[in-house]
């Protein structure tokens, strides 16, 4: 392939991008960065005021801004929501798959429940999503796809049996998926935070649990969603072409030590 460039800016002027989770934190980060990037943006969270609020923002700053809601564990809702966005902005560059859940408990205690949700959502909606939107993708000659995953994916940590299970399994997929669709022109790549500061983080990691975990941080602090959304651009802008199975860790070097 004859190397066309790209800017240098990362700019998303003319693609289109969905994002789960766009409701709040991360997900809410992520689509408002990529808006003001120049990308039209569909916003899916099943908080209806959130994904509303989140799409009202992305119009200000002068862009398409459409919200998708409903629960992506359910696979119909998965169908609607990425015919919703190819249909409503014209085409599907750049998924993302935001939505998460961290539903935290000893192994020894951890419900059923807890661990059937977390999958459902972390990793079995996350490969329905990508593999409704990938559908599309390779349809029109290519796209981008960013997971968000987690430091859990790579480490233990203590009470997280069900959720770091689930992000392994988001880095594992990411890279079966990277390879398949190669061939596709389709990017498929992960990002794996430390504690971001959002609702999720914050209450997963509240007290004593977040103060000795800020200590075994070198950086020796939690992150912000804008530092994720940023990384969320670069994956998805036309510099990462030759990107693709990667994991981007953020999380101030705890995960290498
Ligand atoms: N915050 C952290 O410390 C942290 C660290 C590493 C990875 N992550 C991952 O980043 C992602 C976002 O986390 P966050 O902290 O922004 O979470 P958050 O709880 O602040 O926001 C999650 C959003 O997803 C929506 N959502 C939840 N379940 C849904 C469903 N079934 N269908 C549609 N929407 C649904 C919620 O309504 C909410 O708006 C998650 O996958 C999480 O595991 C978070």
């Amino acid at each position: 392939m004859e190397f066309k460039g790209f800017d240098e800016n990362f700019s998303l002027s003319g693609k289109t991008a969905l994002v789960t989770g766009a409701g709040a934190g991360i997900g809410q980060a992520i689509a408002l960065m990529f808006a003001r990037k120049g990308a039209d943006v569909a916003a899916a969270d099943m908080n209806k005021d959130a994904a509303e609020a989140t799409a009202k923002q992305i119009c200000d700053y002068g862009r398409k801004g459409v919200a998708l809601i409903g629960d992506i564990t359910d696979n119909k809702v998965v169908e609607r929501v990425v015919s919703g966005a190819v249909a409503q902005l014209g085409k599907l560059d750049i998924l993302v798959n935001c939505a998460g859940v961290a539903l935290l408990d000893k192994a020894e205690t951890l419900s059923a429940d807890f661990w059937n949700r977390t999958i459902t959502l972390n990793l079995s909606a996350l490969f329905f999503m990508s593999q409704a939107a990938g559908r599309e993708m390779i349809k029109a000659g290519g796209g981008k796809i960013v997971n968000m995953a987690s430091q859990g994916g790579i480490i233990a940590l203590d009470r997280h049996a069900a959720y770091n299970s689930s992000k392994a399994g988001v880095i594992a997929l990411t890279k079966v998926l990277a390879c398949e669709w190669a061939k596709h022109n389709i990017q498929v790549n992960a990002i794996s935070p430390t504690v971001i500061l959002t609702e999720l983080g914050k209450k997963a990691w509240a007290g004593e649990a977040g103060e000795a975990m800020k200590k075994k941080i070198p950086a020796g602090r939690f992150g912000y969603p804008e530092e994720v959304a940023a990384a969320a651009v670069y994956l998805a802008s036309d510099a990462a072409n030759l990107v693709t199975g990667s994991n981007l860790v953020i999380d101030g070097a705890y995960t290498i030590q």
